[in-house]
């Protein structure tokens, strides 16, 4: 038998076993009066995304989010982390909204709830509305704002319902990946933009935070993501190179965050880039908040290199790989697990908001490198658990195979398996091995 390495008796009472998805990986933009996103358009544009593929259809968790909640409810989770789509529920990303879309959150919360599921809600898991990058998207200060509106419109809808709440899916994400890397949308490749995305993306934080307090609610957070860098090789260049990678991946934003200001080594390049008046915005992007989110899943080996700052490529490592190229390396997850809690959160709850694998799933082939990432990652939060951090939950990247963004439908992510012609759901072995964990 495919089986797990631990049980749920084995964790503290009340720590919470969950699953992930996100709005545009599954629900269905076609349906349901959704705005344009800027997903849409970078789909469109040949090049970008394999095979031009988008989330038009993706998995039709618009109309089939009953079957995705008993199949949670069926293994025993405690909670869904999902997320709201801002096109969604503004098709024009401000004005009026789409009633369709505030209905379905509605019925969709009342659902999870219905199955015994806490919601942890994400605002923007990277579905921004068409007409908002028309007016330069993350680069507009403006986004602050609008983001807050959007944040008052859905939570006076279901705020009154939410376990938890963080407004923004990944700020690494949204600013260095789309801005600098250019490989999610809005697919570009410019400095000024990613300083201005990178700092923006916490001022809309701050605002949403600000409105959800507003509107009484509690146990709001924030989620980033963490990449383990190691020197390529042992000399003090790289060992520099991979302190940067460090800076403005891991440290950036849970600096701004909770330290009011940003780290040396990124405003070495970041500095000349910034918005106008930016050292005058911490006091809105360090709003309290009651837990912190770590999605992990992969480590880097960082080169020095004679080019433009940042000067430093990736080069491969040597662990075994996933489906996407990425190292399996738990020890990543058990360091960020410590450096956030001793250097930054100081005693907050931590959950890790996703982790996980993809594979190239077959349905009747075990996923069987997938029962073992997971045991290894549990064990790490384990570990972390009995050396005194405070984590109060994991949760797995993904309950459905999904639109994995510019790799479309080939990156398998999910504990169920998904076929994309017929839409017809088959739970793996991991899911079942994870069923019997959560039982004990
Ligand atoms: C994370 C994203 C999620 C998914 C996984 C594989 O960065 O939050 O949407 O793409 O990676």
């Amino acid at each position: 038998m495919n089986d797990i390495g631990f049980k749920r008796s084995d964790f503290p009472e009340g720590f919470l076993f969950a699953a992930a998805t996100s709005s545009y990986q599954i629900e269905g933009h076609g349906f349901g009066g959704a705005g344009r996103t800027h997903w849409d358009d970078f789909a469109a544009t040949p090049g970008n995304v394999i095979r031009a593929e988008n989330g038009h259809r993706a998995c039709d968790h618009y109309h089939r989010y009953e079957d995705d909640f008993a199949l949670m409810q069926q293994a025993g989770f405690d909670a869904y982390r999902f997320s709201t789509s801002w096109a969604r529920v503004l098709p024009e990303g401000r004005g009026s909204p789409n009633a369709e879309g505030l209905d379905f959150y509605d019925r969709l919360v009342d659902s999870m709830l219905d199955h015994g599921l806490k919601p942890m809600a994400t605002l923007y898991h990277w579905e921004l509305p068409s007409p908002l990058a028309d007016l330069g998207g993350w680069r507009n200060p403006d986004i602050a704002n609008w983001f807050a509106d959007f944040t008052q419109i859905i939570m006076e809808r279901i705020g009154d319902r939410m376990f938890s709440v963080a407004p923004v899916n990944e700020p690494w994400c949204v600013g260095w990946l789309s801005h600098f890397l250019g490989h999610h949308a809005p697919g570009l490749r410019d400095i000024r933009a990613t300083a201005h995305s990178m700092h923006h993306v916490l001022t809309a934080h701050g605002r949403a935070i600000q409105v959800m307090r507003g509107l009484g609610m509690s146990n709001l957070g924030a989620v980033c993501n963490f990449e383990y860098a190691h020197p390529a090789d042992d000399s003090e260049e790289a060992a520099r190179a991979a302190r940067l990678y460090d800076g403005y991946y891991n440290q950036f934003f849970l600096s701004g965050l909770f330290k009011g200001k940003y780290p040396d080594n990124v405003m070495e390049g970041f500095e000349p880039h910034m918005p106008a008046g930016w050292q005058n915005d911490f006091d809105l992007i360090g709003q309290s908040l009651d837990w912190l989110g770590l999605n992990y899943y992969t480590c880097k080996r960082i080169a020095p290199n004679s080019g433009p700052w940042p000067s430093h490529d990736e080069l491969e490592g040597p662990l075994p790989k996933t489906q996407m190229g990425w190292e399996v390396f738990p020890e990543g997850l058990h360091h960020f697990l410590h450096m956030v809690h001793s250097e930054y959160t100081k005693g907050l709850p931590l959950f890790v908001t996703e982790n996980g694998m993809a594979n190239p799933d077959q349905v009747d082939v075990p996923d069987t490198p997938r029962i073992d990432y997971l045991n290894q990652h549990v064990a790490a939060t384990r570990q972390v658990l009995a050396e005194g951090v405070p984590v109060a939950g994991y949760t797995v990247w993904s309950l459905l195979d999904n639109y994995e963004w510019a790799l479309g439908y080939e990156k398998r992510f999910g504990l169920v398996h998904v076929d994309f012609d017929t839409l017809e759901r088959t739970p793996k072995a991991s899911y079942h091995a994870l069923k019997r964990a959560l039982s004990q």
